[in-house]
């Protein structure tokens, strides 16, 4: 029996066959898996991000909560098409502070990966309370409660505590502030918006709902959509150089 031959042991004999694909595949499996042991980081670092500032968080608490990612995605795929509507591809540093990520997958309206700044916050607030105003024949539900809803921030240093335990580097000083910061970036005039911009470069303060009185949850989901994409800067990178 020549070497080839002996295939027939594998052939004719379905349980010697089965511990032979086994073995093949989990071959397969430790090259894929070994190496990841030994990397500190699977995510290429890019400068720019940061961990959300707390009005931030609380606004993407509420985007979670009303289920908004059943409708919209946040990655930009590398496809000519998705870069030429949305802007640059998602990499994978924007989503590394987002626990559980909220790249959806299911797009029945746009993908909001970088809608920050595409809109004024007045548009957001009208958008929300009926998007057929903003937009005729919209399919998108209307939630006329949240800018009249007070924000709820009791628990928002725990929340930040809890994404600090998963890896997200909240320093004690900015959880000592959480209240403190949500607060000033919501209304602006307070002179602590500069300890704000400190702790979370790029944060944008103003009274995003324009409604007066507390804080209310319109003004934290408006803060969180208007910073969607704006923190790493893409004129660093020529995006469309890549599609080629
Ligand atoms: C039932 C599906 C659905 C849900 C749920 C939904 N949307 Fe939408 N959304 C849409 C559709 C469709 C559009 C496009 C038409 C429009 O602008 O209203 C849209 C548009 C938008 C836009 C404008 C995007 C752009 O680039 O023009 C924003 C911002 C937005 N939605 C935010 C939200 C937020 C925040 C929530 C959760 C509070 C939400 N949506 C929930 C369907 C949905």
């Amino acid at each position: 029996m020549s070497l080839w031959n002996k295939h027939q042991i594998f052939e004719k004999n379905s349980l010697i066959l089965v511990i032979g694909v086994l073995i093949v595949i989990s071959i397969g499996g430790l090259v894929e898996i070994l190496p990841l042991y030994y990397l500190k980081s699977t995510i290429e670092k890019v400068e720019g991000m940061r961990p959300y500032s707390p009005l931030e968080l609380a606004g993407r608490d509420i985007y979670v909560r009303e289920g908004c990612y059943n409708c919209h995605s946040q990655m930009i795929r590398s496809l000519r098409d998705e870069v030429e509507r949305y802007g640059h591809y998602s990499l994978a540093a924007e989503s590394m502070y987002d626990k559980p990520f909220q790249w959806g997958s299911k797009r029945n309206g746009p993908d909001l990966a970088r809608v920050g700044g595409k809109y004024s916050d007045a548009w957001h607030k009208d958008h929300l309370d009926n998007p057929r105003a903003m937009v005729p024949g919209s399919i998108m539900p209307a939630y006329p409660w949240l800018a009249k809803t007070a924000l709820d921030y009791r628990e928002i240093r725990s929340s930040m505590k809890v994404m600090a335990l998963q890896g997200v580097p909240y320093t004690p000083e900015m959880i000592e502030n959480a209240e403190k910061d949500l607060v000033a970036q919501a209304s602006a005039e307070s002179a602590d918006v500069e300890a704000v911009l400190q702790r979370y470069p790029k944060a944008q303060a103003r009274k995003f709902s324009g409604a007066n009185g507390p804080v209310n949850e319109a003004d934290a989901l408006i803060a969180y959509l208007q910073m969607l994409g704006t923190l790493v800067d893409f004129k660093m990178y020529d995006g469309k150089a890549n599609l080629r």
